[in-house]
């Protein structure tokens, strides 16, 4: 558990600093501005996480708690009212090349094929050659979805949609993968499905993930660190390690540790009042 450790960063800033960290979240604050009328909104009261390189990170918290805004301001989209962002020795000042997102809206573009909607990132950087395609279709091959390349995303199911949206987030190799409760709109089996695909490609890309949900079970399934949030504004009620070693199948999650890491983050969101 991590909570000891963050204790201590706080009061020492220099230990987070220390630490073999590739992403540094400290203390960050994010108050919305006062709105026609409406009082100013405290979205983030203080949060503070960091994360090794190839680390996958869940936020975990109840609906309204502040996922969303945290991510976009890791993300570089969100202006924060304090603190500090940090990701691979630089403070994030704006959106990042070196990162990759999928949102629950994929905005996949319906005009445009399945191939053409992964190399979009590509052509807007100016990068989409030979090589570019070559990874597109490697990355579709990888998802299950060689063959639909030339397909346009209506002609696909949610799932599939999904696995292109991924693909599209990963085709300039991030070194960090940003996801917001990307399966949230699938049926269970599908999700299932999805996670494990998500954990293969994070095992061969070595990319880091930040991962937000409200599903205590897609958490601890996916993470080796959940960061588990309280009710707006949101504080950081707990930092739980999950040591379930990698690789994971369906079968752990039938495990007493499994159940028992699930306990606990159900305890750390008051689940047992
Ligand atoms: N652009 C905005 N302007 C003002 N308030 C906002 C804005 N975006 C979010 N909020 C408020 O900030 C709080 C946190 O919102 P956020 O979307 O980050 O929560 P969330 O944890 O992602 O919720 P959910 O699980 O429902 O997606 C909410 O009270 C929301 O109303
Ligand atoms: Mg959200």
């Amino acid at each position: 558990m991590r909570s000891g450790f963050l204790k201590l960063a706080a009061s020492n800033p220099s230990v987070l600093a220390d630490r073999a960290a590739f992403g540094v979240i400290d203390k960050v604050r994010m108050v919305y501005p006062q709105r026609a009328g409406s009082p100013p909104v405290v979205a983030i009261d203080e949060a503070s996480f960091s994360f090794r390189d190839g680390e996958f990170v869940s936020l975990l918290g109840p609906s309204g708690c502040g996922k969303t805004t945290l991510l976009r301001i890791v993300a570089g989209l969100v202006d924060k009212t304090a603190g500090s962002v940090q990701v691979g020795g630089h403070e994030v000042t704006g959106p990042r090349r070196d990162f990759g997102f999928v949102f629950q809206s994929l905005n996949l573009l319906p005009w445009r094929s399945v191939l053409k909607n992964v190399l979009l990132p590509m052509e807007i950087s100016g990068r989409c050659d030979h090589a570019a395609v070559r990874r597109a279709e490697e990355l579709l091959d990888l998802v299950g979805l060689s063959g639909f390349g030339k397909s346009r995303p209506h002609q696909l199911s949610g799932g599939m949609q999904q696995r292109v949206a991924l693909c599209r987030a990963l085709i300039h190799k991030p070194d960090l993968l940003l996801m917001d409760e990307p399966f949230g709109a699938l049926d269970e089996l599908t999700r299932m499905e999805m996670h494990d695909l998500l954990l293969k490609i994070r095992a061969e890309t070595k990319t880091s993930v930040i991962f937000v949900t409200h599903s205590i079970s897609e958490a601890v399934y996916l993470s080796d660190q959940v960061v588990i949030f309280s009710k707006r504004p949101a504080r950081i009620v707990e930092h739980l390690d999950v040591p379930l070693p990698y690789p994971r199948d369906v079968h752990v999650r039938y495990t007493p540790e499994f159940t028992q890491l699930e306990r606990q983050a159900s305890e750390a969101l008051g689940v047992f009042k």
